[in-house]
């Protein structure tokens, strides 16, 4: 499974690629909007630290405005990756890029038939948001089978990308129905490496140690 990290955040993204956990990053408005400032300095400076898929989102409401959009952002780098709406104007913007070999991630995605759509306009990746689905009382998991399920009938080569991740175990879930990609808050990625009897093995060795050596 591929970890992308889900910020705009520069420190964070240093901190997760000095771990080796890092093979992409998504942002949206609302991360950009988190870090202040000139966004365009931010997404180049994003696109500069990260050698993976980098994805900027379009915020137009029509093809025509989104694929205008993509032409000045694909100027970042050759590792963006165009991330379009779940709509109809989204798949028309997707369908076109793809056949210009560009590629795309289809975001705000909430149902199989939305997925469906998604990898017939060709989206490179689709992004199902499972941490707001839970947050409805709806499965977040069950829209990854479901989808994992749907490519795999029909041989899509889309790439399921879990977003809107809350904690460890959606990433858990997600790579054990065999979502290709999750996209993680850096804040989820320094759970997955605690565990309790980590710290008290270290402790304990580290006692040990001193009793031993009195150092
Ligand atoms: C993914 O690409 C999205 O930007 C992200 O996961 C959104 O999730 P959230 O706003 O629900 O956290």
């Amino acid at each position: 499974m591929e970890f992308f990290l889900d910020t705009a955040n520069i420190d964070e993204i240093r901190a997760a690629k000095s771990q080796g956990l890092m093979d992409g990053v998504t942002t949206n408005p609302t991360l950009l909007a988190r870090e202040g400032g000139d966004w365009r300095k931010q997404a180049a400076i994003i696109c500069m630290e990260v050698d993976g898929p980098v994805s900027l989102e379009v915020v137009g409401k029509t093809a025509a405005e989104m694929l205008m959009e993509a032409e000045y952002l694909t100027k970042f780098g050759n590792h963006v990756v165009i991330k379009l709406p779940m709509t109809t104007e989204g798949l028309i913007a997707c369908k076109t890029l793809t056949d210009k070999g560009v590629k795309t991630n289809v975001t705000l995605v909430f149902s199989p038939m939305q997925a469906l759509l998604a990898a017939k306009a060709g989206a490179t990746y689709v992004s199902p948001f499972v941490g707001r689905l839970d947050a409805l009382s709806h499965s977040g998991m069950e829209l990854i089978k479901q989808i994992r399920t749907i490519y795999d009938n029909y041989g899509f080569k889309s790439k399921i990308l879990v977003a809107s991740v809350r904690n460890p175990m959606h990433v858990l879930d997600g790579a054990l129905i065999g979502a290709d990609v999750a996209t993680i808050p850096y804040s989820v990625i320094e759970q997955f490496v605690k565990h309790p009897l980590t710290d008290s093995g270290l402790a304990a060795f580290s006692a040990d140690w001193t009793q031993l050596t009195g150092k």
